[in-house]
């Protein structure tokens, strides 16, 4: 051999060797990056739940017709400025008129579960006004059909919309009347239709709803203080804890009520479901870490303790002063041990930085205004470390993708909370672009939740007691304050003819609940 074709081969061999060796460095760190997104549905056990969801506001329309009475939503939507571009949920996706062309979709998908909720306004539209038949009705053929086609109704009784009525007569969730009008919401539910449903959730994402419309004040009903917002009126340091502390009451008195007097006739389970963001230290500092600790027990552990053990997290009672409320011993009694199961709406991982030991400078970008107030846990969050965000964007500004954050989550739960069974009741991914070809060929999408359901998966053969996993969401609909922007849907819905188009997404799930996977894999 010539020396210089020698030369050449061994440096060929060495490039081969290298571009070897880093594509098994690539290929490792997608995979610790990405998960496994071989992901198969047999990876998971049978009788394990696969669904899609949806809330009423969000899809239904219609929004007063057949004796529909005004939500908090109706009306907050119509008032100027508060819904990106002006949009509202009168017609959304019209799912009302178009739920048996719903369910064949959700059929043709082969879902076992659909995850839906029931508009207060629509079966109570007034208070102790008289049950609307006409709601009842809806409900009841929704279930019935879903049933039908071997699809489990997984009901949640309050996602957000209720009766605007107990708003301008006592306050809403600022007062403790609400508790008992929410249970005989739950008990006209258990009633109707609890002789089919055996899977409910009380509430949607408690610990969201007090931050959103009770400490930024940017969702009904509105209210905040600064430095949180400049709300006309409003006590961000206070009133979340209060909305929070009645939701969770009225949460227990109604679970108390689905145990004493139906589940030993109906069977079934009730959970709660809270936005269930994975903090992370933002450094290595003792502080940091002990900074996302408690950022998970102010968020998490603040809707979770009280349900399992009866009382407010320790680390909530250290930091707050009288503000935080207090459980009397019947309450106590009432609250411990009031679910079945934990509802997990996962979507999103964020860096947390302590403000206790060092100064959080809260006008810089990154750390948010109030970081350093009890109410924060005095805990500064952020998308960034050293310049480099978390992970990829999406349409959301707080998420993005970082699949390893549903392990993280779920372990996190299992640890704390005994292992309650746990459901995956929303994880979901919305595009930051708004072309055509994101409508349909949503590839991102399809990798986001692959990889996210290894994640989950792993956490499952690591022992976690993970019963159901549902797609947020099964349509683009109406996204609360963005309005018709952001769309997470496995179908597109065209807003000009209101006609259901599936996504990319929507055939990998199908394929995906096949088990078909060389299918599965064409879609990367
Ligand atoms: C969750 C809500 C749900 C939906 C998703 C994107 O926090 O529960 O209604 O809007 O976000």
């Amino acid at each position: 051999m010539k020396r210089s074709t020698f030369t050449c081969t061994v440096y060929n061999i060495f490039v081969i060797l290298f571009l070897l060796l880093s594509a098994t460095s690539i290929a490792k760190d997608f995979i610790e990056e990405e998960g496994d997104l071989d992901i198969k549905r047999s990876d998971f056990p049978d009788g394990f739940l696969f669904g899609a969801s949806t809330s009423s506001y969000q899809i239904e329309g219609a929004y007063l017709e057949d004796g529909k009475g005004l939500s908090n939503w109706d009306v907050f939507s119509h008032i100027e400025g508060s819904i990106e571009n002006g949009e509202n949920g009168d017609i959304a996706s019209d799912h009302y008129h178009r739920y048996m062309e719903d369910i064949e979709i959700l059929h043709s998908l082969g879902v076992n579960a659909y995850r839906f909720s029931i508009s207060w306004s629509r079966v109570l539209p007034r208070k102790f006004g008289g049950v609307n038949q006409a709601g009842v009705l809806f409900y009841n053929q929704i279930i019935d059909n879903l049933l039908l086609r071997g699809i489990e109704p997984f009901v949640t009784i309050h996602h957000s919309d209720y009766p605007q009525e107990l708003e301008d007569r006592y306050g809403g969730w600022l007062s403790t009347l609400m508790q008992d009008d929410f249970v005989h919401f739950a008990e006209t539910c258990f009633k109707s239709f609890g002789d089919r449903v055996k899977y409910w959730s009380s509430i949607n994402e408690p610990n969201l709803f007090g931050i959103l419309g009770f400490e930024i004040g940017i969702c009904p009903p509105a209210r905040c203080s600064p430095p949180f917002g400049n709300c006309p009126h409003g006590n961000s340091d206070i009133e979340p804890l209060i909305a929070v502390h009645n939701m969770l009451l009225a949460h227990a008195k109604a679970a108390n009520l689905d145990h004493m007097k139906f589940k030993r006739k109906q069977g079934g389970m009730i959970g709660i479901i809270l936005h269930a963001i994975m903090y992370k230290p933002l450094t290595e500092d003792k502080s940091d870490q002990e900074a996302a600790d408690r950022a998970l027990a102010f968020n998490i552990a603040w809707i979770l303790d009280p349900v399992v053990f009866g009382d407010y997290p320790p680390e909530m009672r250290r930091y707050h002063g009288s503000e935080l409320p207090r459980f009397s011993p019947d309450e106590r009694v009432l609250l411990r041990d009031s679910i079945d199961f934990i509802g997990l709406n996962h979507y999103a991982s964020l860096y947390a930085k302590d403000c206790i030991n060092s100064r959080c400078i809260c006008n810089d970008s990154s750390c948010i205004q109030g970081s350093d107030r009890a109410i924060r846990g005095f805990v500064c969050t952020t998308t960034e470390q050293d310049g480099v965000p978390i992970g990829e964007p999406t349409g959301m500004s707080l998420s993005f993708v970082v699949p390893r954050g549903m392990e993280e989550i779920v372990n996190y739960t299992k640890k704390r909370h005994h292992n309650k069974p746990m459901f995956v009741t929303e994880n979901g991914y919305s595009s930051p672009y708004k072309s055509f070809e994101d409508y349909q060929h949503d590839v991102k999408r399809i990798n986001y939740h692959k990889s996210y359901l290894a994640f989950l998966a792993q956490a499952m053969r690591d022992g976690a007691d993970v019963r159901g996993y549902f797609i947020w969401s099964l349509m683009d609909d109406f996204e609360w304050i963005n309005g018709y922007s952001l769309r997470y849907g496995l179908y597109h819905v065209d807003p000009r003819t209101l006609n259901r188009i599936p996504k990319l997404s929507a055939n990998w799930y199908r394929d995906f609940l096949r088990n078909s996977n060389s299918l599965n894999k064409n879609y990367i």
